[in-house]
């Protein structure tokens, strides 16, 4: 069956009871048992609940693994990956490009535990080759990366960290499993924040970890009851009911997402985009193999300064200045002062992460109305010489018409 199709029936069949279509929440904590001890597969829902099981399914299924366990936010799962397969005196190799939360969990929580945490160019399979060493358990990836879209070849880099007894995590967020299944193409673990397009509306915090190998599996799934971040039982049923319409919603945010980067590009303020689907794209041609769609994030560096970059991102009619991505309503960040704050000024500098960048979550509103949004922002900015020079050149051809 098909994607969009799993997506609506995998573990989703008619409630046998009530002949009821969706699925019923089971908004329980706990479940009476038959004698003590003896249970019908439930006792108590931090450590399993029918709707977050019925969840963990679905999302293992559209990951292609075999195992998944959800959390109460991407960062708990996180969490219980790191835990699970660090332990002091070993390493984790990060690329330059990652997601603030994920570079803060690093470096001030397994840091200070004695675990190494490496940062290397991962579009160097040389330089990432040599900062793998005896002590690196994980090598952790997100691709497309948070927020500069950078895209790594998953399938180069699993074969390169195994040859060295390393585990390959992905951070899938970005493409989702609409576009983009990284256990086929080598990784060990899957993280997710399910916060995003998963769950898909804003209305939604929770994370998940998909693997195909119980000895990779295992540990983060006894750490989800152990540690206990999970997920209510209704957030899992909004989760499913999300996760019904997201081959849909990714088809028209990637679609607004390319009008976007298209009409960028030719913008004379703005000094760079990135977008994987653009041909000029560094990573276009990796993106192009090992994904089926190039994604609905798009970020842009501004031709201008730091405060016109901010006032840009505050003014925006549809989208709303606001940390997170993935929602049907068009969203904007400037990442340097808000995701990946987190990370000190001179580190994110080293990253080429300038507070001029730009990040766009466009939703799946009318793209006609996205792009005048944006156009209509950038043209109020005060016109530098190179945009003059190009409003005069697009006058005289309007006159020559
Ligand atoms: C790529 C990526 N991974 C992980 C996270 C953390 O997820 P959560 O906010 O659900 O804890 C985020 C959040 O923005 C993210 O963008």
């Amino acid at each position: 069956m098909e994607f969009a199709t799993r997506a609506i029936h995998f573990r989703q069949p008619t409630d046998p009871l009530t002949g009821a279509v969706t699925p019923p929440i089971y908004q329980t904590t706990t479940f009476e048992q038959v004698a003590p001890g003896e249970h019908r597969g439930f006792d108590y829902s931090r450590t399993n609940n029918p709707t977050r099981q019925r969840l963990e399914a679905v999302l293992a299924d559209l990951e292609h693994g075999a195992h998944a366990a959800v959390f109460a936010s991407g960062l708990a799962a996180e969490h219980a990956v790191l835990l699970a397969h660090l332990t002091p005196g070993t390493s984790i190799v990060v690329p330059h490009d990652l997601y603030g939360g994920t570079w803060r969990l690093l470096h001030k929580v397994f840091a200070p535990l004695g675990c190494r945490i490496t940062r290397a160019d991962f579009s160097d399979l040389d330089a990432l080759g040599a900062a793998i060493d005896g002590t690196t358990r994980l090598v952790w990836l997100e691709s497309p990366t948070n927020p500069r879209l950078q895209v790594y070849d998953i399938r180069a880099i699993a074969g390169l960290a195994h040859a060295r007894r390393a585990l390959v995590v992905v951070d899938n967020t970005f493409a989702t499993p609409c576009f983009q299944q990284p256990l086929d193409l080598g990784a060990d673990l899957v993280v997710h924040s399910v916060t995003k397009y998963l769950a898909g509306h804003s209305d939604v915090i929770q994370g998940a970890a998909i693997a195909r190998d119980p000895a990779v599996f295992d540990q983060v799934k006894f750490l989800q009851n152990a540690l206990g971040g999970v997920p209510s039982a209704f957030d899992c049923w909004l989760t499913l009911r999300g996760l019904k319409t997201l081959d849909l919603r990714m088809e028209r945010h990637a679609g607004n997402a390319r009008r976007i980067a298209e009409t960028l590009a030719g913008h004379p303020r703005v000094r760079r985009v990135y977008y994987p689907g653009l041909a000029t794209h560094p990573g276009h041609d990796i993106a192009a193999a090992q994904m089926t769609g190039f994604g609905g994030m798009v970020a842009f560096e501004l031709e201008g300064t730091a405060a016109e970059a901010s006032r840009f991102a505050a003014s925006r009619r549809l989208f709303a200045l606001a940390e997170s991505l993935g929602s049907v309503r068009a969203l904007i960040s400037v990442p340097g002062l808000m995701t990946h704050a987190s990370i000190p000024a001179d580190v994110r500098r080293s990253m080429g992460l300038p507070e001029t960048l730009i990040r766009l979550s466009p939703g799946i509103e009318h793209p006609r109305d996205l792009v005048a949004d944006l156009v209509e922002g950038l043209d109020a900015l005060t016109p530098t010489a190179a945009g003059r020079a190009h409003a005069a050149c697009v006058g005289r051809a309007h006159a020559a018409c």
